[in-house]
């Protein structure tokens, strides 16, 4: 038996015992993610298994019977959200003995972190890491029928179990993993040691999903990879990710399609020009820089300097109209000084982000710049992030303003409050209009009439 059927038969189990000991033919399950959208994506899984299973899925963690939290380790303020959250739980799991707790996810790859786990929170039932959730059927069973707890981490056998149960969270916008894993080791960075090494799915495999996405409306489809650039590694000579990206936009149907996360130092030119030639692919562009000093990349372990972040940037915007570049940038790491920090706003101030992720460093254990002498104190480096906020929201805001007055194609996404709808242009930026909920998921034309304090309102044509 491979090891998906072994599954599909714990799967076929559980749905005859679940509603034995929930006494509800349709036992309710609770899954909450933190983190990024590799996290949404595996969750996605779980939640397909628990409905495989005959679960239904709630919002509400109260009225669970099954409470699953997917957590994210990249930063302390993250892990601290998952330990306060957890702590909550007891008294749910007094009021009702039958409810079974798991935590999952990047955090419990760290031994350290699933032994405090294991320890501080007895009424937690089941642990187990981003390895082995394909074997999710197999641990809740025995959680379940043997009522002891399960910690399964810390298995890396380098596979990708393809065939998992998914249920996506949208219906017009979804994930698309097209590999798992990081080789990069950014020294800061705690990912590479909780996801394993980078191992990409079959180029047939991800055309065939992202086809049946598009068959089932979906019209803005991210593909997703820590690293998308180096896409294809170790499956073959030609597999690369400009060829994919191209292949998914020749697919048949109106969508859009997106990609994240692209590291600069493989983004190549023959990326840009796939982008620029294919109009399904979006004219938006997630690639974070990370410091804006040579000293601190080199630190980093980027792999790239400034020069060559700018060169592939100015590359992009001479090549695609309209482009909009977000990033991710890292505030105070280790034996960063004043001036390299201005280095950052200098490179922020040519590049004109649409938008920025703004961290201040968290150090990771295990990682190498944990280790690295790190004098600045944390409220130093929370006045140089809110002198960056300030830089960026004046770019922000002049961004806003330039649009008043041009007319977009926007995909309509949700409903702000009644009457007002939320659409996102194709380079990612969100406008406000009025109109009735029948719109949501449809693709508009909106003219923007005005903008304020970073909101812009337009109205459809
Ligand atoms: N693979 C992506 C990023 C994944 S983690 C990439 O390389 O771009 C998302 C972001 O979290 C990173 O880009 C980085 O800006 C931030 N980050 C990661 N580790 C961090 C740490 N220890 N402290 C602060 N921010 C961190
Ligand atoms: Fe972390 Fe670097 Fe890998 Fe991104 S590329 S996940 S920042 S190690
Ligand atoms: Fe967090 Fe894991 Fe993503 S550490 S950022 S959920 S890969």
């Amino acid at each position: 038996m491979d090891e998906l059927q072994k599954q599909a038969h714990y799967t076929d189990l559980l749905r005859d015992i679940l509603p034995l000991r929930y006494g509800n033919a349709h036992p309710k399950a609770h899954v909450r993610t933190y983190g990024c959208q590799q996290n949404v994506a595996d969750s996605e899984k779980i939640k397909g298994m628990l409905e495989s299973m005959g679960c239904t899925l709630t919002e509400e963690a109260e009225e669970a019977d099954i409470i699953l939290f997917n957590t994210c380790a990249v930063r302390e303020h993250a892990e601290d959200r998952v330990f306060g959250n957890v702590g909550e739980l007891k008294a749910l799991k007094r009021k009702k003995p039958s409810l079974l707790i798991g935590l999952c996810g990047c955090m419990m790859e760290q031994k350290h972190i699933a032994d405090r786990i294991y320890k501080s929170f007895p009424y937690v039932g089941l642990v187990f890491g981003t390895h082995v959730i394909h074997r999710f059927p197999e641990m809740l069973y025995h959680a379940v029928t043997t009522g002891k707890r399960l910690v399964e981490r810390g298995y890396d056998d380098g596979q990708i179990y393809e065939g998992i149960p998914m249920h996506r969270d949208g219906s017009f916008k979804g994930w698309l993993s097209i590999m798992y894993g990081c080789d990069n080791f950014c020294t800061y960075c705690i990912v590479p040691h909780v996801r394993g090494r980078e191992r990409s799915r079959q180029p047939s495999i991800v055309l065939e999903e992202a086809k049946a996405m598009v068959q089932a409306g979906y019209k803005d489809i991210t593909l997703l990879g820590q690293n998308v650039n180096s896409y294809g590694k170790g499956i073959s000579e030609t597999a690369s990710f400009p060829s994919l990206l191209k292949s998914v936009s020749e697919i048949d149907g109106d969508f859009w399609v997106r990609f994240m996360t692209s590291h600069p130092k493989d983004a190549s030119k023959e990326l840009i020009d796939v982008i620029a030639e294919n109009p399904k692919i979006c004219n938006h562009i997630h690639l974070p820089f990370q410091s804006g000093s040579d000293r601190i990349l080199k630190q980093m372990n980027r792999h790239y300097d400034k020069a060559k972040y700018m060169e592939i940037v100015n590359y992009a915007k001479s090549k695609i109209p309209d482009l909009a570049l977000t990033s991710d940038v890292i505030v105070g790491f280790p034996g960063e000084t004043y001036e390299d920090f201005q280095q950052t706003l200098d490179l922020i101030r040519e590049v004109g982000f649409t938008s920025l992720f703004t961290f201040i460093y968290s150090p990771r254990v295990g990682t190498p710049a944990a280790k690295m002498d790190d004098p600045v104190p944390y409220e130093e480096k929370s006045r140089w992030f809110s002198e960056l906020l300030k830089v960026q929201e004046e770019i922000a805001a002049k961004r806003c303003a330039d649009m008043v007055g041009k007319t977009y194609r926007v995909l309509v996404e949700e409903q702000k409050k009644e009457g007002i709808l939320c659409a996102r242009t194709q380079n990612h930026i969100v406008v406000e209009a009025a109109g009735t909920s029948d719109l949501i998921g449809t693709f508009q034309q909106v003219e923007v009439t005005e903008a304020r304090n970073w909101i812009l309102r337009g109205k459809f044509l």
